[in-house]
């Protein structure tokens, strides 16, 4: 495919190809020189209409360490400030001839319908409550490598699931690698329907986490919740918080995660988030700059393909 733009689109073979590819570049990363040219002479620009920290400076690393020409698009100063629409700032970019474009976007199918009009690679940096793919692949490459294994987990997500697109992109992922996903969050942070998706659904923590394997806590994304119930901070750490008792719940050896940014003391404790025993939070944000070398070294080796086959002729 040319684009990223949800982990539905991706087989089993699809993941561990990337999750493999991105083995490597854990290895490079690691080196003193982190280098490669296999963006050589391509332009990345990053397009963040949504706050960002970690998946931003690491598309930006990516692109770096791959040897692209990468630019920040600043959306604050931008003319999107003056009214001009998402599609018309994709045409213009479009005119500069880029062949990646990392998009976030708050709003859910944003970032489709903005591939439909670009010639180049689009990937999904977060669109609404929609998909966060790469966010998805990381985490499964944490997880692959802490359990050595991706399959036949029992993986508990926890929290504000209504509002995460991290939560789908994993659901879908850890899914169609035949893992056993749970949901947990309170009735009012559920979506309906998620049923569907071959999950089990619990609004209690301690019965949630039994004998899982993998503990992954959600954000409370407050920002999303306009107007509707907002729990207090107090009740929801109480019920929904990650603190050592109800961890204990899961198995011994079960690893906890969280996509950051944390709320410490809302939904995880700070001494579990710090626990390096258990958490794996720090290698998350590790993986997130391996997985996004290997997407976009994976998608430009597609780009040149589909160049290639268009000068000769070819139709694809
Ligand atoms: N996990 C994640 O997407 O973090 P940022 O919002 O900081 O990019």
């Amino acid at each position: 495919p040319r684009h990223l733009l949800g982990i539905e689109h991706l087989s089993p073979e699809d993941i561990h190809s990337v999750l493999d590819l991105a083995e490597q570049y854990v290895e490079l990363n690691r080196r003193t020189v982190k280098k490669t040219d296999a963006l050589a002479g391509m332009t990345q620009i990053n397009m963040f209409f949504e706050n960002s920290t970690r998946t931003q400076s690491s598309f930006e690393l990516a692109g770096k360490r791959l040897g692209a020409d990468v630019m920040n698009m600043s959306m604050q100063t931008s003319s999107v400030k003056k009214g001009e629409t998402l599609i018309d700032t994709a045409l213009t970019l479009n005119a500069m001839h880029p062949d990646l474009l990392v998009v976030r976007h708050g709003s859910s199918g944003a970032v489709d319908l903005l591939a439909q009009k670009v010639e180049c690679a689009v990937i999904n940096a977060g669109d609404g409550k929609h998909e966060h793919p790469t966010q998805a692949l990381l985490d499964a490459l944490t997880i692959r490598r802490a359990k050595g294994r991706l399959h036949r987990l029992t993986v508990a997500i926890c929290g504000d699931v209504a509002h995460s697109r991290v939560a789908r992109s994993n659901l879908i992922l850890l899914g169609k690698m035949e893992n056993r996903v749970r949901l947990i969050a309170p009735p009012t942070l559920m979506p309906s329907g998620v049923a569907e998706f071959g999950c089990e659904v619990y609004d209690d923590m301690r019965a949630g986490l039994k004998d899982a394997d993998v503990v992954m806590m959600l954000r409370l994304q407050r920002e999303r919740m306009d107007g509707g119930f907002i729990p207090s901070e107090r009740e929801y750490f109480h019920r929904y918080g990650l603190d050592a008792e109800k961890l204990a719940f899961a198995k011994d050896d079960a690893i906890v995660m969280h996509p950051g940014p944390m709320n410490r003391g809302v939904e995880i404790d700070g001494t579990i988030a710090d626990d390096i025993n258990r958490s794996v939070i720090q290698e998350q944000v590790e993986m997130g700059v391996a997985v996004r070398m290997a997407v976009m070294d994976l998608l430009a080796r597609n780009l040149r393909a589909e160049r290639g086959r268009a000068l000769t002729g070819e139709t694809y």
